[in-house]
């Protein structure tokens, strides 16, 4: 018999979700709740968000609304455990013991911090230099053996796979070092750089109307600079920025990727034409999620009681754990 796997993810409530989220991530957490053999834990990581977040309204509000996108994309409270990150206590004790394990200076020369660093200079707290550690206690919490994240967030599990050797090399066999899947993405957004929550400018809300996502990639979408005319030929893999890779994540299949490709090439399509094609596409995926979006319009208290089941069963998983990294690093809770 196979063994069980814990598949483990989770995103931060510092805004709506954009389709960045829903493909590198959201998707993917649905995909490995589908097969067989895995247990699953999506969490919001209501603590990470303070790193850069400080209106307790706002938390509170992404917060549940994140659990109804996670819902309406199709996670299962019945066959994946959803919860909030600080429903488990034992999250951020256990990011102590982690913390004892982790040299400084790595943490200032992650790619994830200086980014950071970059997009919030007035920031820089003892909670976003932890940031990293928080996340590995957050993986390794569970005993988790897949990671599924996009491809932004590679350093930080990294940084959560070398925290598990140390401990296990150190203490004995404890941390299954967790993976990534071989197949993460970065989505652009409409500037053609990483699509993000906080530069909400490039990002597509994936509740956002269709009309206004043509719209949005009809106006701000970037292709290729060189193509002055529709006749001249364009350069679909290094020269347009933000609609061809889209197309390779959302258009059914090879062939049909391959075609707008050539067509490209060919000048046989132009710009508008290729993101209207696109936006059709985005749709498919869209549409049937806005839908069941809506009906949990008013069902906040419905969200409330899966994150307090959700939360339940986390932290019995949780606690094991941490018992057990207490027990061999020698914590006596007297
Ligand atoms: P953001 O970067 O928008 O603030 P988060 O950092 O909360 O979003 O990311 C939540 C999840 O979505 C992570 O797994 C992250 O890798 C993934 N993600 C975010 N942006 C993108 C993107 N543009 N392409 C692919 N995955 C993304
Ligand atoms: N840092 C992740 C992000 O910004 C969110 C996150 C926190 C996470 N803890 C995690 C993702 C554990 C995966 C596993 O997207």
């Amino acid at each position: 018999m196979s063994e069980i796997i814990r598949v483990l993810s989770g995103i931060r409530a510092t805004g709506k979700l954009h389709f960045g989220n829903f493909l590198g991530a959201v998707q993917n957490f649905v995909k490995y709740q589908e097969k067989e053999g895995t247990i699953c834990l999506y969490f919001i990581a209501d603590l990470h968000t303070l790193t850069t977040l400080d209106d307790p309204e706002e938390l509170r509000k992404n917060l549940i609304e994140i659990v109804k996108d996670y819902l309406a994309s199709g996670l299962d409270p019945e066959r994946s455990i959803i919860y909030t990150q600080s429903s488990v206590p034992e999250i951020p004790e256990l990011c102590i013991y982690l913390s004892m394990l982790q040299p400084l200076g790595e943490l200032q020369t992650i790619p994830t911090f200086k980014e950071l660093i970059r997009k919030f200079p007035e920031r820089v707290s003892l909670g976003l230099i932890t940031y990293p550690v928080l996340m590995a206690a957050d993986i390794l919490g569970p005993k988790s053996f897949l990671v599924p994240v996009g491809e932004d967030q590679v350093p930080n599990v990294e940084l959560a796979r070398d925290i598990a050797k140390r401990f296990n090399n150190r203490y004995g066999e404890t941390f299954p070092v967790p993976n990534m899947m071989q197949d993460m993405v970065r989505v652009p957004g409409l500037d053609g750089q990483k699509m993000g929550k906080s530069e909400s400018d490039n990002a597509i809300d994936i509740n956002m109307p269709l009309e206004e996502i043509r719209a949005r990639y009809l106006k701000k979408g970037v292709t290729d600079k060189n193509r002055i005319r529709a006749s001249d030929p364009g350069d679909p893999y290094n020269g347009c920025k933000s609609v061809y890779s889209v197309h390779e994540l959302v258009s059914e299949g090879e062939i049909e990727t391959r075609k707008i490709a050539n067509a490209c090439l060919a000048a046989a399509i132009g710009c508008a034409q290729c993101k209207d094609v696109l936006v059709e596409n985005i749709g498919k995926l869209l549409i049937p999620f806005q839908e069941r979006r809506r009906e949990l319009a008013g069902k906040d208290g419905y969200v409330r009681e899966i994150l307090h089941e959700g939360g339940k069963k986390a932290r019995a998983l949780i606690s094991e754990t941490v018992s057990e990294v207490r027990e061999k690093m020698g914590i006596v809770i007297y």
